[in-house]
Order: C-alpha cells, then sequence, then structure tokens
C-alpha cells in the first residue's frame, strides 16, 4: 500500500480561508503528481464540515482527496447536530477521522462510540475510516501504557471484518504529543507501531493488515522532525494538524515520506 498524509484542518478555518488553503494544495499536489515520487503518496485533507463541499470543487481535478473529522454511528434519525455516514460521502468524502484525542477530551467519545462509529462507516459506506488511538502523559509515564493502547485499537475493531475491498487506518497520536511541539523520539513510535501491528494482526489475520490497513503517526509532525519519523520501517503515513495549515510545510512532510 502507497504511504498516505492526512491533513486535519480542526476548527482552525472559515470557509473561504479552507477553499484558499485547499486550492493551494490542489496546485502543489497536481504538479505534485507529476513526478513519480510524489504520486504514489495519498494526499487528505480534513476541513470542516461545513466547508466539505466547497473545498471538493477546490480540488475536483487534483489528485487531493477529501475527509471528514467526524461521522455519527447512526445511519438516519433524530439526532440534531450529528452527520450520518451517507450525507459524508454524498459530500465526496473518502475518509473519515474517528475518535481524535481533542474528542475524546471535549465531547467525551469512549471507545463505544469510537466503535460504533468505524462500524457504521464500513457497513454502509465506501468510506475509510481513520480510527485514533493515543495515551495521555501519566498514561505515558505508568507501566499501563502499552496495554491501554492494545485496548483502544480491540475496543474499536471488535467483531469488525473488512472486505477485501475495504480499507481501515490507525492513527497512533500520544495526546501529550498533539498540538505541543513536544517530538516523540523515533525508537518509541516504531515500538508502538510494531504493538499496534501485531494486535490488529491478531485481529485481522497477517495478510489483510498488509494489504488493507495502514498505521500512521500524529503529533507535532512538521517539516523539521519529519526526516527521521520517515524513514521507519513502521509508519505508513502521518496525520498531520498545525503544519497542516501551510502549504509548504506539509509539502515538505509529504516530500519526505
Ligand atoms: P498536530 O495535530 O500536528 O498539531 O500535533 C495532530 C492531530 O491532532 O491530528
Amino acid at each position: 500500500m502507497n504511504k498516505i498524509i492526512i491533513a486535519n484542518w480542526k476548527m482552525r478555518l472559515g470557509i473561504k480561508e479552507s477553499v484558499k488553503l485547499a486550492e493551494q494544495y490542489a496546485q502543489r499536489f497536481k504538479d505534485a503528481a507529476r513526478s513519480a515520487d510524489l504520486a504514489s503518496r495519498k494526499v487528505v485533507i480534513c476541513p470542516s464540515e461545513i466547508s466539505l463541499t466547497k473545498v471538493r470543487e477546490a480540488v475536483k481535478d487534483s489528485p487531493v482527496k477529501l475527509g471528514a473529522q467526524n461521522v455519527f454511528w447512526e445511519e438516519i434519525g433524530s439526532y440534531t447536530g450529528e452527520i450520518s455516514i451517507k450525507t459524508l460521502e454524498e459530500a465526496g468524502c473518502e475518509y473519515v477521522i474517528i475518535g481524535h484525542s481533542e474528542r475524546r477530551q471535549y465531547l467525551l467519545e469512549n471507545y463505544e462510540m469510537i466503535h460504533n462509529k468505524t462500524k457504521e462507516t464500513l457497513d454502509h459506506s465506501k468510506i475509510t475510516p481513520i480510527v485514533c488511538v493515543g495515551e495521555s502523559i501519566e498514561d505515558r509515564e505508568s507501566e499501563k501504557r502499552e496495554n491501554i493502547i492494545i485496548s483502544q485499537v480491540q475496543q474499536a475493531f471488535s467483531g469488525i471484518q473488512l472486505l477485501p475491498n475495504q480499507q481501515a487506518i490507525v492513527a497512533y497520536e500520544p495526546i501529550w504529543a498533539i498540538g505541543t511541539g513536544q517530538v516523540i523520539r523515533p525508537d518509541d513510535v516504531e515500538n508502538m507501531h510494531e504493538m499496534i501491528r501485531a494486535a490488529v494482526v491478531d485481529m485481522f489475520g497477517v495478510d489483510v493488515v498488509k494489504s488493507q490497513i495502514r498505521i500512521i503517526y500524529g503529533g507535532s509532525v512538521d517539516g523539521k522532525n519529519v526526516k527521521k519519523l520517515a524513514s521507519l520501517d513502521n509508519i505508513d503515513g502521518f496525520l498531520v494538524g498545525g503544519a497542516s495549515l501551510k502549504i509548504n510545510e506539509f509539502a515538505k512532510i509529504a516530500e519526505s515520506l
């Protein structure tokens, strides 16, 4: 599978700003797609929900794909303020971020909800779920860290099977590294990713993991620290927040993969 770089614009841009940045992405990666090297990487942008359809227009003639930052776990019904996977699909999304730590923290999302959202996505759409896992600073310092991550992965995917045409992404994002500029040690990422890979292999089998599941890293990735991270075997891509708001910085990350 080719590597993937996902831009998470969070709640940082209005509609006009999102379109403007999306146009810069489209231009940059349209040019880049001509170079064989960059053509093999997937680039995804996840703007705010209300900007999705406008951003889709802005990137439609480019290799840049569209993703959403959240989805609800029911197909349809009286769920004020929520958005269904079918609506996201209609808006042109091919990816959706599920269970980002900011939603776990501020919206009290738990892994039962994350599981339901992942299942809903796979059951009722062609959209690829990007399932976030990651430990807090307290967990990091405790011996339970590895068990916590394994349990998050297991809860999110329990009982879920991937059909041959489906893919999933696990984003390992240590909460203490998100938006803090605290850079994780490469050997630390390598160990965590190896462990996550073993957990998904246990659930899905080696072949499915090899061809249908990516494990990506997120947390203060930027144009400077990306080189060291990109050379690691177990990283299939990045989920990028702050650095995705500047096209040159983001392109640097994409080019280093
Ligand atoms: P950051 O955010 O790159 O700003 O740390 C990453 C994320 O929240 O996905």
